[in-house]
């Protein structure tokens, strides 16, 4: 199986050294979106309605998306003139940040001295250095600069986003030091990620739609809205021990027809109690809680078990139809049922769950959300979940 256990797991950022960027103005772009109609916008919460005079009818951004290695990657245009750079599409996680020139061992980083538009930080005379510690221990170690940051949009031309604050890595782990990724694209809750310091206009809108194979796309602002036929809702949280993480609240999980409540676990909370990430492949929950889950499944599931490292239940065979359909039940009415691929993984003759328990934050990842369009509304304080076949979608 695959080693790639928590890539870029994100949860736990601990940034070091940078707090006084943390209200760093953001700059607007030049290509403001919208596209609100009245109606959508009435269904919002009231609290942003009046932000609607700040957007005009234009375009919305997004970014082409793809599978690779159990992390969807993302296409970006970096620097004057610009360089295209594929990074990790990290819901997860605040900073976005590329290989920089010079790097130790990585292949084509970007070089800020090619660029007309970089323009380093700097702190008590020297350059602001930035510091990020991944939860799977893959770090980026940089200073911070001001950099033209360009993504595509629906009006054909260019989303530019000048002056974005972005890290410029020189000690990245091994992960990185390959031509792609060649960093992270941080789109969490901070005001330093790039959906932030997009500005008010985007309403912190924000949908992907993630399938194991081909391409996809990230969307931001009205195009972002998820709604129509299946969609259901789950409420969205802000919790201080993580402010800028996106917290669901998972009330229980179903294993075929045998439901297991969060309720008298650790894991119940009312107010959020599991992180929504699109960094992080598999689904972590507390080992006393997944406990339940496996046992649920190792009722149903007859065949051989099997060990394999980063997996807590395999089975040596490939037949899903031995395997026992998993929902997840979310505060706020979103009961996801999900598709065998989301929660067992195939390889060789083996089959594993892809749900696991530790002693970290609970995630769920971004394998659980295949093949659901997956819209983030931080204004109406809720993540919506359309059942979607996310290859087909625009290809
Ligand atoms: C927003 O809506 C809520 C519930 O409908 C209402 O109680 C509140 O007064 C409204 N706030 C504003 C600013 O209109
Ligand atoms: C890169 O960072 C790692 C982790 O902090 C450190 O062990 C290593 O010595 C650094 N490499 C260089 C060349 O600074
Ligand atoms: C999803 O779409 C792809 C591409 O159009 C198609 O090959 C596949 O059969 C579809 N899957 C399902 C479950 O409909």
């Amino acid at each position: 199986m695959s080693p790639a256990i928590r890539m870029m797991s994100t949860t736990t950022l601990f940034i070091q050294i940078i707090t006084f960027f943390l209200f760093t103005a953001t700059v607007l772009s030049s290509s403001p979106p919208s596209g609100f109609s009245i109606d959508l916008f009435q269904r919002r919460s009231n609290s942003s309605s009046s932000r609607v005079s700040n957007t005009q009818l234009g375009s919305s951004p997004y970014a082409d998306t793809e599978f690779e290695n159990f992390v969807y990657l993302m296409n970006l245009q970096i620097g004057t003139p610009p360089i295209e750079i594929e990074a990790i599409l990290d819901t997860g996680s605040e900073i976005t940040w590329t290989n920089c020139f010079p790097c130790n061992d990585c292949i084509i980083p970007f070089s800020p001295l090619s660029s007309s538009t970089y323009k380093e930080k700097i702190c008590d005379d020297n350059p602001c250095p930035y510091e990020i510690n991944y939860e799977d221990k893959t770090y980026s170690r940089g200073t911070y600069a001001t950099e033209t940051i360009r993504l595509q949009s629906t009006s054909g031309k260019p989303y530019t986003m000048p002056e974005t604050t972005i890290g410029c890595s020189h000690n990245s782990s091994a992960d990185f030091k390959k031509p792609s990724p060649s960093g992270v694209v941080g789109l969490n809750w901070g005001p330093l990620s790039l959906l932030s310091q997009m500005g008010e206009d985007m309403l912190g809108l924000m949908s992907y739609c993630f399938s194991g194979k081909g391409t996809s796309k990230l969307n931001f602002g009205s195009n972002a809205i998820v709604s129509g036929d299946g969609t259901v809702s789950a409420n969205l949280f802000r919790k201080l021990e993580h402010p800028n993480n996106y917290y669901l609240n998972l009330d229980a999980v179903s294993v075929g027809k045998t439901r297991i409540e969060t309720l008298g676990t650790p894991l119940h909370a009312s107010d959020g109690n599991i992180i929504i990430d699109s960094g992080t492949t598999l689904t972590y929950l507390p080992e006393s809680y997944c406990k339940k889950v496996r046992t649920a499944v190792e009722k149903v599931v007859k065949a051989e078990r099997v060990a394999s490292p980063g997996y807590q239940l395999c089975y040596r065979t490939k037949n899903m139809d031995l395997f026992p359909v998993i929902k997840m039940h979310f505060q706020g009415g979103a009961d996801l049922f999900l598709d065998k691929f989301n929660t067992y993984m195939t390889n060789g003759e083996v089959t594993c769950l892809m749900i696991v328990g530790d002693r970290l934050t609970p995630i769920f990842g971004n394998r659980a959300q295949n093949n659901f369009l997956v819209g983030y509304d931080p204004s109406s304080q809720l993540v919506s979940f359309k059942p979607t076949n996310c290859s087909a979608l625009w290809s």
